[in-house]
């Protein structure tokens, strides 16, 4: 069966880790059609907006889109097309996994394999409510957590270790302080945990949990949290693991999914071949993953780690001479 998805090149570096990472996929058989659609400041440039409806109706209509990063210029409208997205389609789950993969330079070569899932919707992130006083001596901002958020969150975080065995999730909290927010959202975890006895579930202050990453972070399995503490600490698991180039990340709601590099535009090193494409890849594994084709997913994850492994036209940021594209065929060449 053929799957539609809409593809988004994005800036910067944004269409050559997708070049890459579709030519990949095309070595695969995994049945997909690619619908491209513009965001970002190609679509500013091309079409007058940075999200252009056309964009927004191709994802409503494939449900699934893999998109590279994107540039928000400033006072462009949106505080960030990345936010937009996420609330236009109420994609309230953001799961970062973070891997220990070979030759990479990281601090954690072996032992970790952790997944962050991450509320995606509402808590001090998405800025509601800002203000500052006249004077500029006050700035205030609105900080929501509603029950039904953070029980589908959790809830997902639950089903996520059913669905892949994984034994253990970390509710990570600072309920000892914000007892109205924090509070709401361990409280609405401990009623959710107990309908997954099957799991082992531990709780956890969002400072502690900081400290206990960088010292044992082969502890942790599955981590869900709020926005904002999870937005923090999904970056600190990339850096355990070797940084942004190899973290992917999954924006997913009831009605559509969106795929990505947790990384950015990278505008110091585009249209110079040096990206490195396995953020997005991995991304595009996620989303072989929530296609139903988990072992299509493990196929092009084994790859990425066999060519790391071989160090095989790796890109400069894991110290090899490859470009994005030597190194996209080289993992290719392994599926
Ligand atoms: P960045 O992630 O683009 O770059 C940070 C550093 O990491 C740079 O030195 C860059 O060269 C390096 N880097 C990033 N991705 C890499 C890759 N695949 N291979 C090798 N090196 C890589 O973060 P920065 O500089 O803060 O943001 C640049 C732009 O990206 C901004 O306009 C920002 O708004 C946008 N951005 C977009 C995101 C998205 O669309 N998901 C996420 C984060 C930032």
């Amino acid at each position: 069966m053929t799957q539609t998805i809409t593809v988004i090149r994005g800036d910067g570096i944004g269409p050559e880790i997708m070049d890459a990472t579709l030519h990949v996929l095309d070595t695969m058989d995994v049945g997909l059609q690619y619908e491209f659609a513009d965001a970002g400041l190609v679509a500013l440039e091309k079409h007058g907006e940075l999200l252009p409806q056309a964009t927004m109706d191709s994802i409503r209509k494939n449900r699934i889109a893999l998109k590279s990063p994107l540039t928000t210029p400033v006072g462009e409208g949106f505080s960030s097309i990345n936010v937009e997205l996420r609330k236009r389609f109420d994609l309230y789950a953001n799961v970062r996994p973070a891997k220990s993969f070979p030759n990479t330079k990281s601090r954690f070569p072996t032992g970790v394999d952790l997944i962050t899932v991450r509320e995606n919707t509402e808590g001090a992130y998405i800025g509601e409510g800002q203000t500052v006083s006249e004077d500029g001596e006050v700035a205030m901002l609105t900080q929501k957590v509603t029950r039904r958020g953070s029980e589908r969150i959790v809830r997902y975080a639950f089903d996520l270790a059913r669905k892949t065995g994984r034994k253990k999730v970390t509710v990570v909290h600072k309920a000892n302080i914000l007892k109205s927010t924090s509070g709401l959202f361990l409280k609405t975890a401990r009623a959710v945990a107990t309908e997954y006895p099957d799991i082992e579930c531990n709780e956890m202050i969002v400072d502690n949990t900081c400290m206990q990453l960088v010292m044992r972070p082969e502890q942790f399995d599955i981590i869900v949290t709020t926005n904002l503490f999870g937005d923090i600490i999904s970056d600190l698991c990339a850096g355990l693991v070797g940084g942004l180039g190899l973290a992917p990340g999954a924006n997913i709601g009831t009605d559509a999914a969106i795929f990505e590099a947790v990384h950015g535009t990278a505008p110091d090193i585009a249209g110079q071949g040096k990206a490195n494409p396995c953020a997005l890849l991995l991304g595009a594994a996620q989303m072989l993953d929530h296609l139903g084709q988990p072992e299509k997913a493990s196929r092009l994850r084994a790859a990425i780690i066999a060519t790391l492994e071989a160090k095989d036209s790796l890109t400069p940021d894991l110290g090899g001479s490859g470009n994005t594209m030597s190194f996209a065929k080289a993992i290719a060449g392994r599926i």
